[in-house]
């Protein structure tokens, strides 16, 4: 098919094992987006079921549809991935194709973008209004410690109210896919990530149950999900850096203290150099994309926030232990997890802010 025009909007669907809900999908889409300039582009991973025969079919007579095979089965992100490339609206709608999300809310998506000028536009069941049906206890509670993983780990996620959505819209010049991890389920996580400047709203749906094909979710893609996270959570590197300070901080102090022998020398030069090895690991590592201006500037800054962070472990710990009778080893253990939250939130906004 050629075009020379750009459409207002691009729907990605991706697509294995899917023949069955190929048509009804593209016949609610049809009536949903009356007046609306659209494509559709199917990315499918070459099914055994014979998906992309069904897709090919189709469009030979739409001229709105089109195909992008791959020839062996490489996943969920990667699909999303290679089919925003392959598009060319000024809009993406990322869904899936079994239903599951309701056409009729595309529509919705690409009214609120235009709207309100968002460059992110999440489908969300967890919105006010938006809610799910048919689902096991089980699928409840693996969405929602999904969800609530990502909010405590990934912090750039806590724009939406469903992070794990897979129904989304982005404004392609707005937002970049550069540099997104390939591996995963997630590809709006790894996008609110990479994108920390980009404006979200929501529009709230109902998720509803599959009725044809299967789901492929499953205990490897929870697996995967997990480590994804980690791979991407900034709170998380910055606490591997405070851990190996830690030992950088008692490695000194114990040679000063034997080359020395004077405890108040062991005690600052440990703190001092493990502020700077801190310092270094999470400014080339932990915010390694949130540099901005001097290193000596953000360095000096860096010095200022472990204050108050040695001082809210010092009070955290001496109120639980002194005035609630914690025992001493764990109230210093709260006080240190109290410190980290003050330090990684100070860091963020003071230190390695967003330019
Ligand atoms: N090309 C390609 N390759 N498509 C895939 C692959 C793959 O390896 N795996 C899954 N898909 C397609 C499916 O055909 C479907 O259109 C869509 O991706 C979602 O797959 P489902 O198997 O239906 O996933 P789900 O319903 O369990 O999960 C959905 O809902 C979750 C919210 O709970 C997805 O949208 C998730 O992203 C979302 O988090
Ligand atoms: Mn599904």
């Amino acid at each position: 098919m050629l075009r020379l025009s750009q459409p207002l909007l691009s729907v990605v669907v991706p697509t294995y094992n899917e023949r069955d809900n190929v048509a009804p999908l593209l016949e609610r889409l049809t009536k949903a987006l009356d007046g609306v300039d659209y494509e559709v582009v199917f990315v499918d991973d070459n099914s055994p079921d014979g998906t992309a025969k069904v897709i090919e079919d189709a469009a030979k007579v739409n001229p709105r549809v089109r195909l992008l095979l791959r020839t062996s089965r490489k996943g969920l992100a990667t699909a999303i991935l290679d089919g925003v490339g392959a598009s060319r609206g000024k809009y993406v709608v990322v869904m899936d194709a079994d239903l599951q999300h309701p056409p009729e809310v595309v529509a919705e998506m690409v009214r609120a973008a235009e709207g309100s000028g968002a460059d992110i536009v999440v489908a969300s069941r967890y919105a006010k209004g938006g809610r799910t049906r048919g689902w096991s206890p089980l699928r409840r509670l693996i969405s929602w410690g999904a969800t609530v993983i990502s909010r405590l780990l990934v912090p750039e996620s806590r724009r939406t109210s469903d992070p794990m959505s897979g129904f989304f819209l982005i404004r392609r010049d707005r937002v970049s896919l550069e540099g997104a991890s390939p591996t995963g389920y997630k590809a709006l996580l790894e996008i609110l990530y990479r994108n920390p400047q980009a404006k979200v709203v929501e529009v709230p749906y109902t998720f509803m149950p599959r009725e044809r094909g299967k789901s492929k979710l499953g205990t490897k893609v929870i697996l995967e999900y997990l480590w994804h996270v980690i791979k991407i959570s900034r709170p998380v590197r910055f606490a591997l850096v405070g851990g190996v300070g830690t030992g950088v901080n008692e490695g000194v102090a114990a040679l000063v203290l034997y080359l020395l022998g004077n405890y108040t020398a062991a005690f600052v030069g440990g703190i001092e150099v493990s502020i700077l090895s801190n310092f270094a690991l999470n400014d080339l590592w932990t915010f390694r994309d949130r540099r901005s201006g001097r290193w000596y500037s953000r360095l000096l800054r860096y010095h200022v926030m472990v204050a108050p962070a040695g001082l809210t472990i010092f009070f955290v710990a001496e109120l639980l232990a002194k005035m609630f009778h914690v025992y001493a080893l764990l109230a210093l253990f709260i006080g240190i997890l109290a410190g980290f939250v003050a330090n990684y939130t100070l860091s963020s906004r003071n230190v390695w802010r967003f330019s």
